[in-house]
């Protein structure tokens, strides 16, 4: 069976990171890719993390470079490139830069792998895919963006430690933008089948959820450098490998919607069935009227993110 072919560009925390589980995973071969200025950096990670598969026990070949050649005839690439907020950092300071780098990215891949799946990583996130979706001229099934993974599993260990029972038994659902306006669905949330407002108190709840979205913050504060990158990097594996085992994985992707939940074509958060084909399928839930509303809210950040990306880049 032909390995798939996975190339990351940005080859710092979360692109990196986001090799190595999917190394550790034997998701396909990898190609990481930065820009020229960080000379042999790539190929030094990447080096370094092909010596360790002996140990785990991995048959994919690494490979650094700054040269998209050699990400040519990608399956699947994963975009992280662009800078991390830092405490004190304005989040147009990040939306201004990251337009640049992740347009530009978007146009190098398209020329030289134009079949592959892009998962969008670098933020702000919905605005990032919006941006690689028009620069790049995919299909919206083959341009995802990366946030609901990373957040519904903020939410899932949060529930699954206040009530001291596997992660594996809790499942939650969010919808919305990557930030502090998602909406994580308490109607979705089950701990082995029971609804989680079953287990745990309105008021308890309400401070998970909000721990939720500030789940991103709460790391940056801690870390002060930079921000997560080893669950970002997780969750944006998981998708890798719901494409390229083609599972169907019913999980939640910012994609670009039409007239589903009314968005009017803009890149959010929503369920969605991924697999070898991108996203299969837009799976549209019936919202309560605070959901809808919430929701709502969510659509109306992104659309004025999306709007002064627009003034700033075109
Ligand atoms: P980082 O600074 O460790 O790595 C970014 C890398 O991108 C650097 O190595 C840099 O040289 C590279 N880069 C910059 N311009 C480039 C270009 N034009 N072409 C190729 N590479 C380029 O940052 P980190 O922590 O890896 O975060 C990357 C991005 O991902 C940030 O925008 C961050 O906010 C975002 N992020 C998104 C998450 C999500 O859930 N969607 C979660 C975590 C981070
Ligand atoms: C996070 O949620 C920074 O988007 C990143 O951790």
């Amino acid at each position: 069976m032909k390995r798939s072919k996975i190339s990351i560009v940005g080859a710092g925390n979360v692109g990196a990171t986001t090799a190595h589980w999917a190394a550790a995973a034997e998701l396909g071969d990898i190609v990481l890719l930065d820009i020229p200025q960080t000379e042999n950096m790539p190929k030094g990670k990447a080096l370094d993390l092909f010596e360790a598969s002996p140990i785990i026990g991995f048959d994919s070949r690494i490979t650094g470079t700054t040269d998209y050649a050699d990400t040519a005839n990608s399956d699947v690439v994963v975009i992280t490139a662009g800078i991390p907020r830092k405490p004190g950092m304005s989040r147009d300071d990040l939306l201004a830069t990251n337009a640049k780098i992740v347009g530009s990215v978007a146009a190098e891949i398209a020329k030289v792998s134009p079949d592959a799946i892009l998962i969008v990583v670098s933020n702000p996130l919905d605005a990032m895919v919006q941006r690689a979706l028009a620069v790049s001229g995919f299909d919206r099934r083959r341009v995802i963006g990366q946030a609901g993974v990373l957040d519904t599993a903020r939410y899932r260990s949060f529930i699954a430690a206040e009530l001291d029972v596997s992660v594996e038994d809790v499942q939650a659902m969010l919808l919305g933008g990557h930030g502090d306006t998602m909406v994580p669905l308490l109607s979705c949330a089950t701990v082995g089948g029971i609804p989680v407002t079953h287990l745990i108190k309105p008021e308890r709840l309400a401070e998970i959820v909000q721990r939720t979205r500030d789940g991103g913050a709460e790391i940056v504060k801690l870390l002060k450098t930079g921000s997560a990158y080893y669950a970002p990097a997780a969750a944006t594996a998981q998708m890798v490998e719901a494409i390229v085992k083609d599972k169907k994985r019913l999980i939640p992707c910012a994609v670009l919607c039409e007239n589903e939940y009314n968005v009017g074509g803009f890149c959010v958060g929503v369920p969605v069935i991924l697999g070898k084909n991108g996203v299969e399928k837009i799976i549209e839930i019936p919202l309560n009227a605070d959901e809808k509303t919430e929701f709502q809210k969510s659509i109306d950040a992104v659309k004025s993110l999306v709007d002064s990306m627009s003034k700033l880049v075109g």
